[in-house]
């Protein structure tokens, strides 16, 4: 991918985070999911009063999953406290990462913004040695 397309992707997942629903947080996280067709699938945190809220990446990854999509390229990251610019780096938590390695091979990529930069990491980077689909292949 292109600097160019990391920068389309971004925008994507900060125009997704104004529907951000964190009235507990308030921590806005929006995601912008490109998938291997070309497809594009956003989505924001949730939250719940009982806690079972769905992070930004999640959102973005079931919306798609639901869709019939399954491969998937890469993920951009917005997130910072609601009504203001994200100006830290929002890397995904591990329940994501767990979701990310279900789908996406070990070059999928993540992009996280600090404000003025698009910095990039491989699922491999974010998650080595994880527990994966291949580990229950062939099991009961
Ligand atoms: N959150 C995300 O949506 N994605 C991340 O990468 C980190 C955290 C959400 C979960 C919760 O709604 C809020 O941010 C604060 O943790």
């Amino acid at each position: 991918m292109n600097e160019r397309l990391y920068e389309t992707l971004m925008e994507r997942a900060k125009e997704a985070r104004k529907a951000a629903y964190c009235p507990y947080s308030g921590f806005a996280v929006g995601a912008a999911l490109l998938c291997k067709d070309g497809t594009v699938y956003t989505g924001c945190n949730i939250e719940v009063a009982a806690l079972t809220g769905n992070c930004a990446e999640r959102t973005a990854i079931f919306k798609a999953v639901a869709d019939g999509r399954r491969e998937f390229a890469a993920i951009a990251v917005a997130g910072g406290p609601k009504g203001q610019e994200p100006d830290a780096l929002c890397a995904p938590c591990g329940v994501c990462r767990q979701v990310m390695r279900e789908f996406c091979g070990p070059d999928f990529e993540i992009l996280m913004t600090d404000g003025h930069t698009v910095h990039t990491a491989t699922l491999a980077g974010l998650l080595p040695m994880a527990f994966g689909p291949d580990n229950l292949e062939g099991g009961g």
